[in-house]
This record gives structure tokens, sequence and C-alpha cells, in this order.
């Protein structure tokens, strides 16, 4: 098929780019660049032996997409394109908000003109908002955020449920992710954010690499096992092969979807640190410091459905991944 990834050349969208050449897909990428490298294509081919076409423009810009729609053929779009750090959009909701629903917007419109029925939506677990009981269940309201990033993704779920009620002949998938780590084997891509990362993996990896000097746990006082949060911590690579089950899913079927990815367990941020640093032997310096803002003690995904309707379930350890993580923030 002719896939359309937006975000493409991002963390979570290049190795989901590797998993759709691999299953023989035709891919093209659109990426405007803001929070990407553009060298991340070259890794791509390099890996699958096949350059992905890309086109460097923002989702918003109606007659650029367009351009793209006319020179490739669209059967799906698997759409990751949006900003994306938590803590940013509390700064700055307007732009998160007119940047993360313009651009799905002026993307449903274009593939409604070109005729593209299939969607797969890259959501997250933060819609599942603080009050629900975890392990996470699709069927449990997922209505609120704490964030202007998190209530992005409620807003389009909701968008792309109306659309597809207004839409019988459409199907869209949402994809919940938990916490997403590690990196493809060859070393060659990987969670490489701009600046300080916001996240815990590649703040530990930054910190193994002598690059920042010691890691802060946020909070070792949560009513946890070992007082420190507890996440579902999956391997990007499940990941990316979970957005193929999806599209494989979308191609048979009609409707909204809702699907949480992750592996069912919750690690916590101690255990995640002592796990990098078994598995590749070395040292990691942290202090533990006050909790963040926003941060809830634990969640992580009830995997059932994903099993039952996708033919999907996280297959890589903790180790893997911290293998992986390692392996990619060596070679940078
Ligand atoms: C994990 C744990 C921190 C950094 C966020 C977004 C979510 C999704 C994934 C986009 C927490 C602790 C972290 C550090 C720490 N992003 N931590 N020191 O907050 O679960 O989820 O990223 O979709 O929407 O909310 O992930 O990696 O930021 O934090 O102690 O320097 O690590 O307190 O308990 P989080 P995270």
């Amino acid at each position: 098929m002719n896939i359309l990834v937006t975000g493409g050349a991002g963390y979570i969208g290049s190795h989901t780019v590797v998993e759709l050449q691999k299953a023989g897909h035709m891919v093209a990428i659109v990426d405007d660049l803001s929070n990407a490298k553009a060298n991340v294509i070259d890794s791509i081919q390099q890996i699958t032996g096949i350059r992905p076409a890309f086109f460097q423009i923002d989702c918003a810009d109606k007659n650029a997409l367009r351009t793209v729609f006319e020179q490739h053929p669209v059967d799906a779009v698997i759409h990751f394109a949006g900003f994306k750090a938590v803590g940013e959009s509390v700064k700055k909701p307007l732009a998160y908000y007119r940047n993360n629903l313009d651009s799905t917007l002026t993307l449903l419109e274009v593939m409604e003109e070109f005729g593209c029925k299939k969607f797969i939506f890259s959501s997250s677990a933060t819609v599942y908002g603080p009050n629900n009981p975890y392990p996470y269940k699709e069927e449990m309201p997922a209505i609120q955020s704490s964030s202007p990033y998190g209530w992005t993704k409620v807003m389009i779920e909701r968008i792309l449920t109306d659309y597809t009620t207004a839409h019988p002949d459409f199907c869209a998938v949402l994809l919940r992710y938990f916490n997403p780590i590690g990196s493809h084997e060859s070393g060659l891509l990987g969670d490489d954010p701009n600046g300080i990362p916001n996240n815990l993996m590649p703040y530990i990896t930054r910190v193994a690499a002598g690059q920042l000097e010691k890691l802060t746990i946020f909070g070792d006082d949560y009513p946890t096992p070992d007082g420190t949060c507890l996440r579902d911590y999956l391997h990007v690579v499940d990941l990316a092969v979970g957005h193929l089950k999806a599209l494989e899913y979308a191609v048979k079927h009609l409707g909204v979807e809702a699907v949480n990815l992750g592996t069912g367990q919750g690690v916590s941020v101690l255990e995640l640190v002592h796990a990098f640093k078994q598995a590749n032997g070395i040292q990691l310096p942290y202090v533990i410091g006050p909790r963040r803002d926003g941060d809830l003690p634990a969640f992580w995904a009830d995997a059932e459905k994903a099993k039952n309707l996708l033919g999907w379930e996280a297959m890589h350890s903790i180790e893997d991944m911290c293998k992986s993580a390692w392996e990619f923030a060596k070679k940078k």
C-alpha cells in the first residue's frame, strides 16, 4: 500500500517507516523538521535500502499538502506530526492548539478531496486523565488531560470520532501510546530531542554519555512500592509494529477504534535506572529531587484489546529497551 506518514522523521515515526518498508509498503514522509533532523531519512534508507519520498512541509499548509497527494497515491495516513512537549504546551497553549489541531483538520480535508479513508492516529495514554483506575482500558472515559498537549489529543480523538460518524466509509484507529523507549537495533534511529530532554530515558542516556551531570529523580515519596512513579515502558520497535498491525486492521474495517499500545506492566523510575545500569554495565549518577507537577504516581495499559483486535503484543524486554537506547546514544 501507499502510506503517507506525517512526522515520519521523528522518533516513533521513523521507526514506523522502517517497519512499513520492511512489510513492503511504499512510504512518503511529510515532516516540517521542527523537531526532527533530515539525516533520519538517510538512516531509514541505510536500514531498509529504500529511500522514502520526503516532503519538508507543514501539514497545516493545505496547498503544499495537496501537491503531495497529487504526486503520490495515498491509500492510508499515519499521523504523528504535532508538538508534543507537555511542559512547553502549558507555557504556549495557543501554539499547541493551532499547530496540532490545524494540521489534523487540514490533513482530513485534503484526504477527503483525494478519497483517502484510512487514518491511524498517534494518540496518548494522557487522554485517560488523572481519575481513571489503572490498568487503563479503552472503554474508560478518555475525555480530559492535564496539559494543553494532552487536550489536543483528546480533541483530535473527538474530531476523528465525529468525522467517522459522518463518513461511515472511513476508518480511524486511535493508538494510545504509553511510554515508548529504546531504539532500532542498528543504533541509527533513536530518541534525540532538541535541548534538555523532558522524558526519562533520553535524559538517562545523556547522563550516561557524560553530556549531563546527573539524573534527578522527581520524587521518591509516591504511594508505590519503591516510592517512585510507575509507568508502562514499551520498546519503540514494538510500538512501530503496532502501527503496521493497526494499518492492516484499518484496511479491512470501518468505524473508529481506540487501542492501547503498552506492555500491561508498570515499572518504576528506580527500577528503570537500575535496569539501565545492569544492562549496560555502567554507572548512572542520580539524586532524588522534588516531585514534578502533573506527574501521576502510577499507570499502565490493559493490553488485551490490542492483542484481540490487532493481533499485537509487546515482545521486547526492559533490558532490550535499555541496551538499544544506549547503543543509539553512544553513536551520536
Ligand atoms: C516518566 C517518569 C517522571 C524525567 C510523558 C508525557 C506523555 C508521553 C510520554 C507524549 C515520571 C520521571 C522523568 C526526569 C524523572 N509523551 N522522570 N526525571 O511523564 O510518563 O509521559 O511522556 O505523548 O504524554 O506525559 O514520561 O519520561 O517524562 O517521565 O524522574 O528527568 O520519569 O517523574 O515519573 P511521562 P516521562
